[in-house]
């Protein structure tokens, strides 16, 4: 059984009807363009094929109630009383709602059935996917179109807003707008975005290294300031708008740390449109390389890998079949995403995840993943 014969089983089980909706949201994963998105800059992600499923129906009293099939667990609230923000999951779905009031739409109510296989705390963006399937609900419910930038923007503002984390737009945009077979090409200052298809032969293998980093917000939002830090040194409103030559002038005065957050930024945006432009003449040998100093720029001058993410990258570039890899999503733990030859895909899941394990002890997880489509209404 498929996730979406499965939501619509347990949603027919505890409410005894078909649902009248189901929406998938994708999680996402990042080719290259990591910590740039809030500084205006650009990035490469692509939707998984792995993602949240939320099975509904509309209610008239103006209550959302969502039961989680993973935690079994139900998030209930009042549209028009939603308190102040709290802990849980449930904050994601509030913090939509509340977001969506703010930007004065008229929501109704619904009740329904959630699941997702997008692991939670690997940096593959399973609460961006839930935002996005919480947006999703409401517009189909409102017979609206969707807006994926809006809509992205509208979970940025939960995030940012009601959550507290203080993230980019990257990974609802990815979630809301993705394309099939393709990465995207996110222009984080406009949003406006360019299919990128992925080399052929290639399969993307995300590796997952099992670490998870605790201070993950704090070093998170430390990064942030760093970069609006550096930005305000160097005049310009964000470092999207610092080129190469620019950086290496002026620099008296300027912390060392600061001006390394700044050359990841600066480099790692050129890279995102060198790859666009390797991935378009499908030339992965290229795509690779870039990948492989995105890497090297995470960790040595925007310092958000750890020893695990960096052991994995290594393994993954020694493998054969391997074209390049780098930590992917915010970091500090996480996820390692390769661009791997299409024949040697499995075998290099294999043989990575097997030294991965002997050096570490931990059982890696590995996904080898298809491009897909943004969120969207599969059943009504
Ligand atoms: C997290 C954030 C994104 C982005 C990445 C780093 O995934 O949610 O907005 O900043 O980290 O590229």
């Amino acid at each position: 059984m498929n996730l979406k014969e499965f939501v619509q089983q347990k949603f027919t089980d505890l409410y005894g009807t078909e649902p009248a909706f189901i929406i998938r949201a994708p999680g996402r994963v990042n080719l290259i363009g990591e910590h740039t998105d809030y500084s205006e800059g650009f990035v490469m992600p692509m939707a998984i094929d792995r993602a949240a499923w939320l099975a509904i129906r509309p209610r008239e009293d103006g209550i959302v109630s969502a039961y989680s099939v993973e935690l079994d667990d139900r998030a209930e609230f009042d549209i028009g009383n939603l308190g102040e923000p709290g802990e849980g999951w449930g904050e994601y779905l509030k913090g939509v709602t509340w977001a969506l009031l703010d930007e004065g739409h008229e929501l109704s109510g619904w009740e329904g059935v959630l699941t997702s296989d997008v692991p939670v705390g690997a940096g593959l963006s399973s609460s961006a996917a839930i935002e996005m399937a919480t947006a999703m609900a409401y517009t189909v419910l409102a017979g609206d179109d969707w807006n994926a930038a809006a809509m992205a923007k509208i979970g940025q503002r939960a995030e940012n807003e009601w959550v507290g984390a203080n993230t980019g737009i990257m990974d609802q945009m990815i979630s809301a707008s993705a394309v099939k077979n393709h990465a995207l090409m996110i222009d984080c200052r406009d949003l406006s975005t360019q299919l990128v298809p992925l080399p052929e032969d290639t399969r993307v293998v995300i590796l997952d290294t099992m670490s998870r980093h605790t201070h993950i917000g704090s070093g998170y939002n430390d990064r942030r300031a760093e970069c609006e830090a550096a930005a305000k040194h160097f005049g310009v409103q964000f470092l999207r708008d610092l080129n190469k030559v620019e950086l290496q002038k002026n620099v008296e005065g300027l912390d060392k740390t600061v001006l390394r957050r700044a050359i990841h930024v600066v480099s790692e945006n050129d890279r995102v449109l060198q790859s666009m432009k390797a991935m378009q003449n499908q030339d992965p040998h290229i795509m690779g390389l870039y990948m492989n100093a995105s890497h090297d720029s995470l960790r040595d001058n925007f310092e958000v890998t750890n020893r695990d993410l960096d052991l994995m990258a290594a393994l993954a570039q020694e493998t054969p079949g391997c074209y390049g890899a780098r930590m992917t999503g915010g970091g500090f733990g996480g996820c390692v995403v390769a661009l791997v030859k299409t024949d040697r895909a499995e075998a290099f899941a294999n043989e990575v995840a097997t030294d991965y394990a002997n050096v570490t002890g931990l059982e890696p997880q590995i996904y080898i993943c298809q491009p897909m489509g943004g969120t969207e209404v599969v059943k009504s």
